[in-house]
């Protein structure tokens, strides 16, 4: 298959908006799409105004107007998943529901270009269910991003034994492309999250422990795993900026 140059995004949500600019910003035609016609107008205005965005790119100095006006224009926002999935990649954003993904995975089987790559933004959910769900299971591949989708360099690829080399490939230069750095792990079917949420929910296990035994308080965990460690913010910090997009 020829090189990635035009990217859906299905779900225009708290990650979906972002991963929109990012890959727009990064010269890709994108199409966003999403059921919430209320979503969609918020993360189209995300766009020209948000501090996570191309906007607020432009206003720490990281991007020329001109450029991000130009990388607006790429994005078209659209009430149809049929146009979205007419992409040589989709990215599905829809809510962590296994069953609303596999079932936007069975209809991307069906309209999307046979060549087409799909990936999943899932948090967790093993990428081997959601390739079971298509009849192109080596062309379905986990992207999962962090929030705010513009700003992290996070992209952790992930693979099942299936995934072709070819299509590993092509969403790592896509991803490198976008700025991120993009690792590669192994889908592992019998966990929930890959790599850096298994770690992650294992931290605030923890951290919600040592506040149950009435040890120190959430503000004080999350003052001294900054102090201590240089984290941007404390574990229940973190926990209400991913769910926030960090506004
Ligand atoms: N929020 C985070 O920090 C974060 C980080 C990494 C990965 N993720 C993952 O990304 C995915 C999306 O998370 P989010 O926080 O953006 O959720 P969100 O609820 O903010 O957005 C999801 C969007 O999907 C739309 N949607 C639902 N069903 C749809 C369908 N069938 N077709 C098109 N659109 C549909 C909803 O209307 C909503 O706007 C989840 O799998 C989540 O686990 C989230």
């Amino acid at each position: 298959m020829s090189e990635i140059k035009t990217v859906g995004v299905v779900g225009a949500g708290v990650m979906g908006g972002g991963i929109a600019q990012s890959l727009a910003k990064a010269g890709y035609e994108v199409t966003c799409t999403d059921i919430a016609s209320k979503a969609l107008g918020a993360a189209r205005q995300d766009a020209a105004e948000g501090r996570f965005g191309l906007a607020g790119a432009v206003a720490r100095g990281k991007l020329d107007a001109a450029e991000a006006e130009a990388a607006r224009a790429r994005i078209t926002w659209s009430n149809s998943f049929e146009e979205a999935a007419q992409s040589d990649l989709v990215i599905e954003c829809v809510p962590e529901k296994l069953d609303v993904k596999l079932s936007v995975f069975r209809s991307l089987d069906e309209i999307a270009p046979k060549q087409s790559i799909l990936a999943s933004n899932t948090s967790g959910f093993s990428i081997a269910a959601m390739a079971g769900a298509t009849r192109r299971p080596s062309r379905v591949i986990g992207w999962h991003w962090a929030s705010p989708a513009f700003v992290m360099k996070f992209a952790e690829i992930v693979v099942t034994d299936v995934t072709s080399d070819a299509v590993r490939e092509q969403v790592i230069a896509c991803a490198e492309k976008c700025g991120k750095n993009p690792v590669v792990v192994r889908d592992n079917p019998l966990e929930w999250g890959f790599v850096a949420n298994r770690i992650y929910f294992a931290m605030i296990r923890e951290a919600s422990r040592v506040v149950d035994e009435g040890v120190a308080t959430r503000a004080e965990v999350n003052d001294l795993m900054v102090d201590c460690f240089r984290w941007p913010v404390g574990p229940f910090a973190m926990v209400k900026g991913a769910g926030s997009g960090w506004k």
